[in-house]
């Protein structure tokens, strides 16, 4: 062959090497940079998957953040504060902007949020409050001291006489939202034990200090440590059962409960329907968590407080977008984290019954009715 056909050959393959490679990274170009552009910088750490809650929002983060194009990466902590900041610190990695993150304990993820926010993310505090640091950017949260009112009003509307005994139930110390939950419902209860209506069967605290309308942290503290539970089904229920065998059948009868949250009423609503001394009772809750729901229908558990979860989310995701933009965040008011005052986006609340399940949980599409049975 002479020299200068080789020489066509050999550009001509130069030509199309550097053509394809040319192609090759126009293509790359083509199919990462629109994802990229459109991610959303953000990481979530909710606090366990074995609550139903939690798998909810986690659920409808999912729903939210798919539908609006994004992606994002969502971790469970497991009831594990060394987890929770393993977590975060996993997100720090990956280069987040902004945190979501429910804390397991609110002092303790301090030290996470901290690290969070030495590395430049915003930290937006979900549904329970961080506490005791000023690491916190802002909090989005439903309104807790409603949530305790609704419980504490259920009981009141249902209770006729006096003397009808009063059973009392916590969340975990460690949730600041318990404090606001109790506050609540104590508020609502307190004038209704004053005046004779009820009767405290299960906290010599309570009693204690029955007679003052309005609590300091300290004493609620002090009577939550006696009624908690831990936000855990299993002391819920060796806590209820340990007040029924030392309750006399005087004290039961028709008996009327407040259970902090779903989780716990259902376990507590077992153990006294399961105590052949209580002819009835009335049992509070919050979550509308299915299973909770559907002993609504059954008649097992009297009510639930209807926190709409993709209100939270929404709130959440709005909230972070406007951080990621550099635009200014709508908030409602805030709350004191005992370190300052966080800025907070509050959502309301629905007291949820036999006679309105139907109508705010089914009709409205939050669930199928086909996830239920019996229903009329
Ligand atoms: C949440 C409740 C939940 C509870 C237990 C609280 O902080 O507000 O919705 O039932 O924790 O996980």
């Amino acid at each position: 062959m002479s020299k200068k056909p080789q020489r066509l050959i050999s550009v001509l393959i130069a030509v199309l090497v550097l053509s394809s490679m040319l192609l090759s990274a126009c293509g790359t170009a083509a199919t990462t940079a629109p994802a990229t552009e459109g991610k959303l910088a953000v990481g979530i750490v909710l606090p366990t998957k074995d609550e139903p809650r939690w798998v909810q929002d986690e659920t409808r983060f999912k729903d939210a953040l798919t539908a609006a194009g994004y992606d994002v990466e969502i971790l469970f902590s497991q009831g594990s504060s060394a987890k929770e900041k393993e977590n975060v610190e996993a997100l720090i990695t990956k280069g987040v902007k902004v945190l979501i993150i429910c804390p397991q304990d609110g002092d303790a993820a301090a030290a996470a949020v901290e690290e969070a926010r030495k590395a430049g993310i915003k930290v937006i505090s979900y549904d329970r409050l961080i506490t005791s640091t000023d690491a916190v950017d802002y909090y989005v949260t439903f309104d807790s001291v409603a949530v305790g009112a609704k419980q504490g009003q259920y009981l009141v509307d249902h209770a006729s006489g006096t003397g009808l005994p009063l059973y009392l139930y916590a969340g975990a110390a460690s949730d600041n939202n318990a404090f606001l939950f109790f506050e609540g419902a104590w508020s609502v209860l307190q004038p209704k034990i004053a005046d004779g209506t009820f009767v405290i069967k299960n906290s010599s605290e309570a009693v204690a200090l029955q007679d003052k309308a309005t609590l300091t942290r300290d004493e609620m503290s002090k009577i939550i440590g006696q009624i908690t539970t831990n936000w855990d089904f299993n002391t819920a229920k060796n806590l209820a059962e340990s007040n029924l065998t030392v309750a006399t059948a005087a004290d039961k009868g028709e008996v009327f409960i407040l259970a902090p949250n779903d989780g716990t009423a259902r376990a507590i609503a077992d153990a006294f329907g399961a105590d052949k001394d209580v002819t009835k009772y009335y049992v509070t809750g919050q979550d509308a968590e299915k299973a909770s729901v559907q002993y609504i229908i059954d008649g097992k558990q009297s009510m639930t407080v209807f926190k709409d979860v993709r209100t939270l989310v929404n709130d959440a995701i709005a909230m972070a977008v406007s951080l990621l933009k550099g635009e200014t965040v709508a908030t409602t008011g805030s709350y004191d984290n005992k370190k300052i005052q966080v800025p907070a986006k509050q959502s309301e609340v629905i007291a949820v019954d036999a006679a309105n399940v139907k109508s705010v949980l089914i009709d409205s599409g939050y669930y199928a009715a086909s996830d239920f049975t019996g229903l009329e």
